[in-house]
């Protein structure tokens, strides 16, 4: 098992990849500190897997108090944290500058930029030398949009958190790296292109877009944090892995 005996704090575990990153992770052994804002899919998620290998925590990852505590409840349950992957973040809204909402705007940077900046500030001094620190970024980390400007601005922060946190993180061994998941098939992609004129005829173009011409899957995206979590990709830091069956081209 590729994961035994280390310790995983997982933000955003109730959503879509979290759930699946949950499940990949708990097979390869890893004792999986589960963390969300939404309670009631928290605790069904955690029913699913052994008492003994799970703690969840319910949490706002913008919230410096609350990430303490999860840290701190993560330290007192399993001991040492090997891996922090901070993969909450919320996907606004398809709308041009001119119709985003401002404060639309301030809740994306403070789920999907400050919520990254605070976890890994009260994680990392709990962290065992030579961990894993994975950010979930995006395909809109490393390309523009006209249509959300926040989440394509959130998705590049995290990249700039990574490159800092690369360096501050090497002198005791822990890698920073960063996934790039594309359109995956999931209920955020969903709520996205229901904003959209004709959603099944963006689906589609989403499809035929992507190289592989299909959308990316939760499983897809679990893989690839397994490998960056585990250590084989001991020698990988600073980072980004793109897994969007080929959209990025
Ligand atoms: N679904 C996609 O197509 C896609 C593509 C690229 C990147 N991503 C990124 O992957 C990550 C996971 O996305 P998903 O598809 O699983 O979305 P999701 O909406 O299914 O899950 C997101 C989870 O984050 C939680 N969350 C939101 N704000 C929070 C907060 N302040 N504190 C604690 N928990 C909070 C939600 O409750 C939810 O369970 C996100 O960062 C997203 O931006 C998703």
């Amino acid at each position: 098992m590729r994961l035994a005996g280390k310790t995983v704090v997982l933000t955003g575990a109730a959503g879509i990849l979290g759930q699946a990153i949950t499940r990949r992770f708990a097979a390869e052994g890893a004792n999986m500190v589960l963390v969300d804002r939404d309670a009631g899919r928290l605790a069904g998620l955690a029913a699913a897997l052994p008492a003994e290998a799970v703690l969840s925590v319910t949490a706002d990852v913008a919230s410096a108090g609350d990430m303490t505590r999860v840290a701190e409840a993560a330290e007192a349950r399993f001991g040492a944290i090997h891996v922090f992957l901070a993969n909450a973040g919320i996907e606004g809204m398809a709308a041009t500058m001119a119709d985003y909402p401002d404060d639309l705007f301030d809740a994306v940077i403070a789920v999907n930029l400050r919520g990254v900046y605070i976890g890994i500030k009260a994680v990392l001094p709990r962290m065992a030398d030579g961990g894993s620190v994975i950010l979930t970024s995006s395909i809109m980390g490393m390309m523009g949009t006209p249509f959300n400007v926040a989440y394509t601005a959130s998705k590049h922060a995290v990249v700039g958190i990574r490159r800092s946190c690369a360096i501050i993180a090497g002198p005791r061994g822990i890698r920073v790296n960063t996934i790039h998941p594309g359109f995956v098939d999931s209920e955020m992609l969903d709520r996205l292109i229901a904003q959209h004129a004709d959603p099944a005829a963006s689906r589609r173009g989403m499809e035929h877009k992507a190289l592989l011409g299909r959308l990316t899957l939760p499983e897809d995206v679990a893989a690839a944090a397994l490998f960056l979590a585990s250590d084989e990709s001991r020698a990988v830091t600073n980072h980004g892995l793109v897994v969007d069956c080929g959209t990025l081209n």
